[in-house]
């Protein structure tokens, strides 16, 4: 392996553990507190040509486009300007038609994914401009792209990606945060922004710290051999890299749905087998997230609710088949990435408990170089 993981029981949970540091690096000298922005030099981009781009379109594989969609998000509220991630591997099989005043970001931790190469390669065939968000130095993405972000998490080793895929989602802001203050995002608004991302790193910690608590919740989930994970709009990324985490490393079939959706058809499957892990942030939709909980407690589901403290359960609270996992409260815009923290915990402890080895799952590789 590239370094050593020390006392640490894997490489997983080595980089589980080592996400505030990532956070910190991919940070580090590119906030401006001043004027509440961003510097990414490596974008190769001026305020001219940013002030330019009318649509992003995000492509990533796999966890890296989870993010995507997340970064696509916190695009389209800081910057409004039209933002959507697409399945990398899907894009260049549909004639995709390339915009010139489009910014296409490609995602990817190896900077090798072969699916994720070609769309950049298609992009570029066909004029466009794509910057990357990428982890390793001089990889074939890093390379073909006109220019990008690189993600400095350091070596990934685990198959599951959890630093790489924090990283890049602050790389998301550290974007949306210039597109928006080239636009009309206030510079009261960027230094809010600005303060919440140098609280980051110590709230990741403070989840991390509870680490046996999540272990009992784990456990519990383990038993189960299905269970849905459900969120909201910003919520909904977080549940379908929740889902993909718990499914890469503990082989239960684990399906991500929009909470919204949920009484349009896989209600029906809800019972006292299939646990949900629901994502209930203190954000606008949070009284009908609650309703929905009502609903899955109603059939008997039980529930694992990642939420805020002060969040209003009701009685669901005292119900013997809910935990309730309060994460610390951070700017709107960033409280996807504290939402899935646990989330990485609760798959890396269901996989544990059941004696499987995380770090080599089963028909995975870590870097998918062929199609
Ligand atoms: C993450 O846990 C997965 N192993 C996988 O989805 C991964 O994110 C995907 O294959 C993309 O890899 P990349 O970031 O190296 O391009």
């Amino acid at each position: 392996a590239a370094y050593e993981i020390g006392e640490h029981e894997s490489f997983m949970h080595a980089e589980m553990l080592e996400q505030p540091r990532a956070a910190e690096r991919v940070l580090r000298g590119r906030l401006d507190e001043r004027f509440g922005t961003s510097h990414l030099g490596g974008l190769n981009l001026d305020a001219r040509e940013l002030r330019a781009i009318r649509r992003v379109k995000i492509l990533g594989c796999g966890s890296a486009y989870y993010v995507g969609q997340m970064g696509a998000s916190m695009i389209e509220e800081l910057a409004r300007i039209p933002a959507d991630a697409e399945a990398a591997s899907e894009f260049r099989y549909r004639d995709p038609v390339i915009e010139p005043d489009t910014l296409y970001v490609a995602v990817s931790q190896s900077g090798e994914t072969i699916d994720t190469l070609l769309a950049v390669q298609e992009i570029r065939r066909k004029g466009g401009r794509v910057v990357g968000l990428v982890n390793v130095v001089g990889s074939a993405i890093a390379r073909e792209c006109d220019g990008g972000i690189y993600l400095h998490a350091g070596p990934e080793v685990a198959v599951a990606s959890t630093k790489a895929l924090t990283t890049m989602f602050l790389a998301f802001s550290l974007l949306a945060l210039q597109l928006g203050r080239v636009r009309d995002l206030s510079i009261a608004d960027g230094k809010r922004l600005i303060a919440g991302l140098q609280q980051l790193p110590e709230q990741i910690q403070s989840v991390l710290d509870r680490d046996d608590e999540l272990a009992k919740v784990a456990e519990r989930l383990a038993a189960s051999d299905s269970l849905f994970f459900i969120g909201r709009v910003r919520g909904f990324p977080v549940a379908r890299e929740g889902a993909q985490k718990f499914k890469e490393i503990t082989y239960r079939h684990a399906e991500a749905y929009q909470t919204s959706e949920l009484k349009h058809g896989p209600l029906a499957l809800i019972s006292e087998d299939v646990p949900t892990v629901a994502l209930v942030p203190d954000d606008e939709l949070v009284e009908r997230n609650v309703a929905a909980l009502h609903e899955i407690a109603a059939r008997r589901g039980p529930l694992v609710v990642v939420t805020h403290e002060g969040v209003d359960l009701g009685d669901l609270s005292a119900a013997p088949g809910t935990h309730r996992i309060d994460v610390p409260r951070n700017e709107r815009e960033i409280d996807p990435i504290l939402l899935t923290i646990p989330l990485q915990v609760l798959a890396y402890h269901a996989a544990k408990h059941l004696g499987l080895d995380a770090d080599k799952p089963r028909n995975l590789a870590k870097s998918v170089t062929v199609e």
